[in-house]
């Protein structure tokens, strides 16, 4: 069942698990002290009036026995009102505590989603390739109602319960003597020992079924955002499979644990209906003797009746408890994951001059067993375009996506006008570059509001003369409905090349010093692809720009040309001097030169 573990929760139990879950929960309880004050008031008022009854129905019973002397008519008639206010009190009290302290629950749930979703975007790009997005958002929504239920029946349900409890032994010890009170005692102590063992040994098939929902979510998502791939190879009877399979694991661990909370419930059960019993003949023989009257019987059964329904209640919550703690254990998980690329403490920002970036001697690999850039060491100057090649593989988006400290380099250093990109924030450094990535994916929103993504705050004009510098104008005229037109979902709505424009529109509008393009023109036709890329220098020309390009003809004027093999750089120097030194460069642009002579939109 390990293998259904969506992310390797570690089983903690609930004494490291409850102080972690109190700071997260504190804050929201402390700003909202009037409102649990009033809900702890209502609360008290609630239980009061249940406290009351049972004393109302021994009096009222006695002042009807007949065989004593009967209470005139206006006392009962008086009893019975009291009765029924002490009914509505406990009813309505309730009520109102649930309503003042719904909100305190939702600001906690708000808060805490809040946390997960900024910790969630604060891990490293490693770390997001290999979740699971469908069971991720599984145990977010899980762990958060679980800290929910926890708060609401902590503070309303256990607590008081115990109280009562208590009120309940010293009511019977002092009106009826020890026996009565000690029955109640033991009851209780049975029960809660039972029900504490017992949900022990369940909670591991409470966690099972945790991680088989997760997995069976997982699936479905992950086969529907592959919608597409699925119909190419008409896989959907695989998916179906698959899915089958996983929801039958679920299947299967929601069968034992429903099982093992039929056992659960069964010996909860024979413990209150043996002590009841055993109270209600005690009380029945003491009337017999003459030892208790009628109204005595009555308030003992109210009493016992009142204790044992929260009492079940509490083994219910006592589950549900242990339930949301193994639902609140993944998510702690979640914001227990540590960053692998983080800021260090006090890191200043990055203060960019001209852009210069530099490469030190930069060994990096994705795992440990695999390098992928090996001594890598380059400089480019403030102003200079940069072309980055080399074959598929090469580790062209590497170098960017170090650059953009999404990894850190595993020997080297890489460095921006001097600065140590690892040592400034990675807020400032993110801020200094902008990019047009290999593969653009876009938010399921408007046009408008995908390119305005470079720069939230820009204007409408802004974001419409960013779509003219992108070339993408004559798209948007065509278009019925223009810049509002919805890309649908990750953008599939528009073609390769148009999204490759929304991503430069992005790009120019962030107007950040460092430019890069990663195959930035790949998807375009040679005509668009001329128009961008004269874009491209106009905006490249007074900052920085790295630009990686498959077809070279793209990058001939580029004042340095870095070819890169297996992670090495092998050479460098611009398009001619490339050329004559009849090296790595000469050989990829003879073979391009080859290919594209019998093709007839060859530019
Ligand atoms: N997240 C990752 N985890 C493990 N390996 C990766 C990861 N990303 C890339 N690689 C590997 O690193 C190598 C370099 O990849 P990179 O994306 O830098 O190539 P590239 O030069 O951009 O190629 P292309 O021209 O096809 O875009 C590849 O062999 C790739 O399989
Ligand atoms: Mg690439």
């Amino acid at each position: 069942m390990h293998s259904l573990q969506t992310n390797d929760s570690p089983i903690e139990d609930s004494r490291t698990l409850l102080p972690k879950l109190w700071r997260h929960i504190a804050p929201t309880l402390s700003e909202n002290r009037g409102r649990v004050g009033l809900a702890l008031a209502c609360l008290l008022l609630a239980k009061g009036g249940l406290l009351l009854i049972p004393f109302l129905l021994k009096a009222l019973v006695d002042g009807l026995d007949s065989s004593a002397t009967p209470s005139p008519t206006s006392l009962i008639l008086l009893m019975v009102i009291a009765y029924g206010t002490a009914r509505l009190a406990n009813t309505l009290f309730a009520e109102l505590r649930d309503t003042l302290f719904g909100r305190v629950t939702e600001r906690a749930m708000h808060r805490i989603g809040l946390a997960v979703f900024k910790h969630i975007h604060s891990l490293d790009l490693g770390y997001h390739l290999n979740r699971r997005t469908g069971g991720l958002a599984r145990d977010i929504e899980r762990g958060t109602n679980g800290i929910s239920f926890l708060m609401r029946f902590f503070i309303f349900n256990i607590a008081p319960t115990l109280f009562e409890i208590a009120m309940v032994t010293g009511i019977l010890l002092y009106n009826y003597g020890a026996s009565y009170s000690l029955v109640v005692l033991l009851a209780v102590t049975l029960y809660g020992a039972f029900s504490f063992r017992a949900t022990r040994w369940r909670t591991r098939f409470i966690r099972e079924v945790n991680a088989a929902d997760s997995d069976s979510n997982t699936r479905a998502v992950d086969s529907l955002m592959n919608y597409e791939t699925v119909k190419y190879f008409t896989n959907e009877d695989f998916e179906a499979q698959r899915y089958d399979a996983s929801l039958e694991e679920w299947e299967q661990a929601r069968r034992k644990n429903r099982l093992s909370l039929l056992a659960l419930n069964s010996g909860q059960a024979v413990i209150i209906a043996g002590s009841q019993t055993l109270m209600l003949g005690m009380a029945a023989l003491s009337v017999q003797n003459g030892d208790m009257t009628l109204g005595d019987f009555v308030l003992i059964n109210q009493f016992m009746l009142q204790l044992f329904i929260p009492l079940g209640f509490l083994g219910f919550v006592y589950r549900e408890i242990k339930a949301s703690l193994a639902n609140i254990e993944r998510l702690f998980a979640v914001l227990d994951q540590q960053p692998a690329v983080a800021d260090m403490p006090d890191a200043p920002d990055l203060r960019v001059q001209t852009g210069a970036i530099e490469f030190h001697r930069v060994d990096f690999g994705y795992g440990p067993d695999r390098s992928v850039l090996a001594e890598l060491d380059f400089t480019i100057e403030g102003g200079e375009t940069v072309a980055l090649v080399g074959a598929s593989g090469a580790g062209k988006s590497t170098v960017v996506k170090l650059l953009f400290r999404f990894y850190d380099p595993v020997e080297g250093a890489i460095r921006i006008d001097g600065q140590n990109i690892g040592e400034v924030t990675q807020q400032s450094l993110r801020q200094a570059v902008a990019i047009v990535p290999q593969d653009c994916v876009l938010f399921n929103d408007s046009l408008l509001e995908n390119i305005r993504y470079g720069r939230p705050t820009a204007s409408d004009a802004e974001v419409e003369a960013a779509v003219t510098a992108a070339y993408l104008g004559d798209f948007v005229a065509r278009l019925p409905e223009g810049l509002a037109t919805q890309v649908g979902e990750r953008g599939l709505k528009l073609s390769g090349g148009e999204r490759q424009r929304v991503a430069i529109a992005r790009a120019v509008l962030k107007d950040a010093p460092v430019l890069v393009f990663d195959e930035a023109t790949s998807s375009l036709d040679s005509e668009s692809e001329r128009a961008v890329m004269s874009a491209f220098r106009a905006l490249a020309g007074h900052h920085t720009a790295v630009v990686i390009a498959h077809r070279l003809s793209t990058i001939v004027d580029a004042d340095r040309i870095l070819v890169l093999e297996e992670g090495r750089l092998v050479e460098q120097g611009c398009h001619d001097d490339l050329l004559t030194r009849n090296g790595r460069y000469t050989a990829l642009w003879q073979a391009q030169q080859r290919e594209a002579e019998p093709s007839i939109d060859h530019s």
